[in-house]
C-alpha cells in the first residue's frame, strides 16, 4: 500500500496502477535531500523552470523531456493557490506533478509558493483542464489525476460548464494509464451527487467513496468550508475500461503567415468581426496601432471544441515586404482557428487592395456570423 502526504493510508490506499507501483519510491522515502531534475535548471531560482509553456516542445509533450526524467505523472486539476501541489510535491519528490489551473492569479500564488518551497518536481500548466490533457498530455501516461473543491456551477442553467461530465470522465480515460485514477473532494453535495451519476455514465471507472485524506482538507478551500461547518466527501475513480473513442489532438501547425505587398490602409474606425468555424467561432475584436506607428496589432479571441485562446495577429513591414501572420506572443497554439484568423486578415487586406505573395497557412472553412452585442 502507498502512502502519501501526512502518511495517512487513506490518501494512497486506493488500488493503484501496478506501473505506478513498480515505479514510486517504497512509503516513507519522501524528502529525502532533493536533485536537481532538469539538468540543473533549478526552479528554485528561477520561477520559470515552473512554468510550462505549449510553445517549447513539441505536441504532445514528453513528460521525460518536460520533467528531465521519468516518474510517474500525477496531475492536479484547479491548484488554486498550489497548497497541495507543494505538499505533494515534497512528500512525493519521485512523482512528476502537472498542475493545471485557468486562473492567472492562482498561477502566480502557486509559482511563488513553489519556488519559495524549492520544489524541483512541479511545472505548471495556464489554462483549462481539457487543453492541457487533450493537446499537451500523451495517451495513457497519466497515473493519477486530482481536482479539490472543483467550482461546483450550482445553477441548473450552468450544468454545462461542470467540469466532471460524462464526456470529460470518457476524455480523460484516454489519457490515464492502466487503472489510473481520478481522485475527487468536494464541499458540494448536489456536484458530489453529480459526478458520481456522471461518472457512473461514462461506465469507466470503479467508484470507491471514502472518508477525505487530511491533506485534502488543508487546501485553501477546504479551510474556508471547513470554518462554516461543511462537510466533505472523497471518491476515488479507477479506470476499468478503455474509452470507446480516443481523444486526438486537434492539430497545430507552425506560425501561420503571408508576405504582402502593399500599402497598409489608415484605419479610422474598425468593426468587430465574428466568423463561424467547425465547433467555434473567431471574434476579431479590435485592431491597435504600435507606438512607432508602422502596421498593425489585430486583437483576436478563438474559441473551437474545448480551446480557447486569445491571440495577436500582426501586419507588420519588414525589408521582404509585409509580413501577416500570427504574433509570437502568450505562447499561441496554431490550430484550425488560428488559421482561419490569418486567412480572414489576408483576405481583408486583399480586398483594400493589398497583393498576397506568398502564404503559410491552412484555409479553413470560415463564415460570418452575426455579431452579439
Ligand atoms: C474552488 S477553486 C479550488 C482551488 C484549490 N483546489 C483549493 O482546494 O483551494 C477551483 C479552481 O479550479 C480552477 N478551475 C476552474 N475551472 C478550471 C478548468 N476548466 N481547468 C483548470 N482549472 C480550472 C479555478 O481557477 C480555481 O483555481
Amino acid at each position: 500500500m502507498l502512502r502519501g502526504p501526512g502518511g495517512g493510508e487513506g490518501f494512497l490506499s486506493a488500488p493503484i496502477s501496478e506501473a505506478l507501483e513498480r515505479i514510486t519510491a517504497p512509503v516513507g522515502s519522501s524528502c529525502g535531500p532533493r536533485e536537481p531534475l532538469d539538468g540543473g535548471a533549478s526552479a528554485a531560482s528561477n520561477g520559470r523552470a515552473v512554468l510550462l509553456r505549449a510553445d517549447r516542445f513539441e505536441l504532445p509533450m514528453s513528460p521525460t523531456a518536460v520533467f528531465g526524467r521519468s516518474g510517474p505523472l500525477v496531475v492536479e486539476i484547479g491548484f488554486g493557490d498550489g497548497r497541495f501541489t507543494e505538499t505533494l510535491a515534497l512528500e512525493r519528490p519521485d512523482w512528476n506533478l502537472l498542475g493545471i489551473d485557468i486562473s492567472a492569479g492562482a498561477l502566480s500564488r502557486a509559482i511563488g509558493r513553489l519556488v519559495a518551497a524549492r520544489v524541483r518536481n512541479v511545472r505548471l500548466f495556464h489554462g483549462t483542464a481539457e487543453f492541457a490533457l487533450r493537446q499537451l498530455v500523451p495517451p495513457d501516461s497519466v497515473a493519477r489525476i486530482y481536482v479539490n473543491f472543483p467550482d461546483p456551477w450550482p445553477k441548473a442553467r450552468h450544468e454545462e460548464h461542470r467540469l466532471l461530465r460524462a464526456e470529460f470522465f470518457r476524455r480523460v480515460a484516454t489519457r490515464l494509464g492502466p487503472n489510473g485514477e481520478l481522485c475527487l473532494t468536494t464541499d458540494h453535495d448536489e456536484y458530489w451527487t453529480f459526478a458520481l451519476g456522471e461518472a457512473r455514465a461514462s461506465g469507466l471507472y470503479s467508484i470507491d467513496e471514502r472518508e477525505p485524506p487530511l491533506t485534502h482538507l488543508a487546501t485553501k478551500y477546504a479551510l474556508k468550508w471547513k470554518f462554516i461547518g461543511r462537510n466533505f466527501r472523497h471518491a476515488v475513480f479507477t479506470k476499468i475500461a478503455e474509452a470507446p473513442e480516443p481523444w486526438p489532438r486537434l492539430p497545430s501547425d507552425p506560425m501561420p503567415h503571408a508576405l504582402m505587398d502593399g500599402e497598409l490602409p489608415e484605419l479610422t474606425s474598425f468593426e468587430k468581426q465574428v466568423l463561424k468555424i467547425e465547433g467555434g467561432s473567431v471574434v476579431v475584436l479590435d485592431v491597435l496601432r504600435p507606438l512607432e506607428g508602422r502596421g498593425y496589432v489585430f486583437m483576436v479571441h478563438v474559441e473551437e471544441h474545448d480551446i480557447v485562446q486569445q491571440v495577436l495577429l500582426e501586419a507588420r513591414p519588414t525589408p521582404r515586404g509585409l509580413h501577416v501572420g500570427l504574433a509570437n506572443f502568450a505562447a499561441p497554439i496554431a490550430t484550425d482557428g488560428v488559421q482561419a484568423a490569418v486567412s480572414w486578415l489576408v483576405a481583408w487586406l486583399e480586398a483594400r487592395g493589398l497583393r498576397t505573395r506568398q502564404r503559410w497557412y491552412r484555409e479553413i472553412a470560415s463564415s460570418s456570423a452575426p455579431q452579439r452585442g
